[in-house]
C-alpha cells in the first residue's frame, strides 16, 4: 500500500459558462470556471450576492444546464448526458441539503431519511443508517414529525438523508442560513464529521466565514469567476479574504 496521500477529484468544472437569457437581457452569470474539487473533503463556496455561487452549485448537480464548458462528477461527464441519464446520475451520485430543509411533514424524521432509498428502488445499509443516526444524534428524534422537531434537528435530518444513500457528492446551499448560531455550529460539526469519519464529499455555499472555517478549502466567487482560494481556512483568514474581494 502506498503511503502517499492520493487526492481523488470528485467534481471537476472547465470552463464554466452560464448564461441567462439573451441579448440585451443575458446574465452572464458564470464566465468560464475551471475548478477539481477533491474527493472525502469539504470545500466552500464563497462571494458577493449575485457572483454565481447558487449557479455554480447548481451546474455541479447537474440542476440546471451550462451554456458551455463541462462538468464531470466521477467518471461521468455531465453534459454529454440527456434529461434521463441527468436525472439518474442525480438520484445515485448527488446528496443536496437546501436552506429550507425540504422535508416531508407527514413523514417522521426516520421516513424522511429513508425516502430517497427507496424511491431509488434500493436497500438502506442498515449499518450505515445506524451509524449516521449515531452521528447526527437523531436516535431518539426518529419517530417525530418535522413540525416537532427544532430546526437544527430538522436539518440535520436532511443531512442524514443526503449521506444515507452514500452519493459520490453533497452540495449544500446555505445549509446554515435558517439556523441560529448554535443549531448551525451543530449542522457544521456533523458535516465536518461526515466528512472526516464517513470520507464523505461536500461542497457548501456560504454567506459565513465562520461556517466557511469548518471546510478545508474556500474558494471565492465574483462576477462569476473564480479569483482566490483558501487551505485550512480560519474565520479571520477568511474573513480577510472576503475584505480583499470587496475592495
Ligand atoms: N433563473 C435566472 N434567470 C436570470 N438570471 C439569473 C437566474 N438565476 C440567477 N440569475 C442571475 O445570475 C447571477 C448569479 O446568481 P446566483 O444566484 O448564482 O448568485 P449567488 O452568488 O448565489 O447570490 P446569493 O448570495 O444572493 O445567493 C445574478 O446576477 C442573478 O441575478
Ligand atoms: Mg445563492
Amino acid at each position: 500500500m502506498s503511503t502517499t496521500t492520493q487526492t481523488r477529484t470528485a467534481v471537476v468544472a472547465r470552463g464554466l459558462t452560464k448564461v441567462y437569457g439573451a441579448g440585451d437581457a443575458a446574465v452572464h452569470a458564470l464566465r468560464g470556471v475551471d475548478v477539481d474539487f477533491a474527493a472525502e473533503a469539504f470545500t466552500a463556496i464563497m462571494g458577493p450576492s449575485g457572483s454565481g455561487k447558487s449557479t455554480l452549485m447548481h451546474c455541479l448537480a447537474g440542476l440546471d444546464t451550462v451554456t458551455d464548458g463541462r462538468v464531470g462528477i466521477g467518471d461521468a461527464e455531465l453534459t454529454r448526458l440527456n434529461d434521463k441519464q441527468l436525472t439518474l446520475l442525480r438520484r445515485e451520485r448527488v446528496g443536496f441539503i437546501f436552506q429550507a430543509f425540504n422535508l416531508l411533514p407527514t413523514l417522521t424524521a426516520e421516513q424522511n431519511i429513508r425516502l430517497p432509498l427507496e424511491i431509488a428502488g434500493r436497500q438502506a445499509d442498515q449499518a450505515l443508517f445506524d451509524r449516521v443516526i449515531e452521528t447526527v444524534g437523531l436516535r431518539d428524534r426518529l419517530g417525530h414529525r418535522p413540525s416537532e422537531l427544532s430546526g437544527g434537528q430538522q436539518q440535520r435530518v436532511a443531512v442524514a438523508r443526503a449521506l444515507i444513500s452514500k452519493p459520490q457528492v453533497i452540495f449544500a446551499d446555505e445549509p446554515t442560513g435558517n439556523l441560529d448560531s448554535r443549531s448551525g455550529a451543530e449542522v457544521l460539526a456533523f458535516l465536518r464529521r461526515s466528512v472526516r469519519e464517513l470520507g464523505q464529499t461536500i461542497v457548501m455555499v456560504t454567506h459565513d466565514p465562520v461556517a466557511a472555517a469548518y471546510a478545508d478549502r474556500v474558494i471565492f466567487l465574483r462576477d462569476g469567476l473564480l479569483v482566490s482560494e483558501l487551505e485550512r481556512p480560519t474565520p479571520q483568514t477568511v474573513l480577510d479574504a472576503l475584505m480583499a474581494l470587496e475592495a
